[in-house]
């Protein structure tokens, strides 16, 4: 893996995120767990290069996203939907995603977790975290699709600094 600045990323992020997938990966080398997610973005904010995701507090992934400092989002690239699929369908609590997955980490020199199979990784420090909630939904539309009845809680969002950029 080779480090890259984020001057240097000519990636289309709302295609990316929105089709290719990422997984969204926080805690540490003996204990973290990932997700598939595809909700999400990359932009300015700050003054700083910043990530924002949204994960809902059902996830086994929340816990580590609150327990930990930072996240890794990883692109894998479309051959790799696979992993998205299982990623994104099956729940750290009951499976082990890296032995069902192939999956392999690799530990950063901050302590993060990325993955081998990824094409282009992020590392991102949390700057900011709240909860959505329905009262602050302009478009009423939304939450009656998203969140009412059958679709679980309101996300959580982080809005993180990427303090490192990984290709292949
Ligand atoms: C294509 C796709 C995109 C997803 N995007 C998100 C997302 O942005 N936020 C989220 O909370 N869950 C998202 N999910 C759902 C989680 O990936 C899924 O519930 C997963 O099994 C959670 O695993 P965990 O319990 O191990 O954290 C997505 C699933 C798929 C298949």
């Amino acid at each position: 893996m080779k480090k890259i600045t984020v001057k240097e990323l000519t990636d289309n992020f709302i295609e990316v995120i929105g089709k290719e997938w990422m997984l969204v990966t926080a805690g540490t080398k003996d204990s973290f767990n990932t997700m598939t997610a595809s909700w999400g973005g990359v932009g300015f904010l700050w003054n700083k290069p910043v990530v924002f995701v949204f994960v809902r507090p059902e996830r086994y992934t929340h816990k580590f996203t609150e327990q930990n400092d930072s996240f890794t989002l990883s692109f894998l690239g479309e051959e790799n939907k696979a992993i998205h699929k299982i990623c994104g369908s099956k729940s750290g609590r009951e499976v082990d995603k890296v032995k069902e997955t192939g999956l392999k980490p690799v530990i950063s020199e901050r302590g993060n977790i990325l993955f081998e199979q990824s094409r282009l990784s992020l590392e991102c420090r949390k700057l900011y975290t709240t909860e959505l909630k329905k009262e602050n939904f302009l478009d009423e539309a939304i939450p009656k699709q998203w969140y009412d009845a059958t679709h679980g809680d309101y996300h959580t969002v982080y809005v993180a600094e990427i303090t490192d950029v990984w290709v292949k």
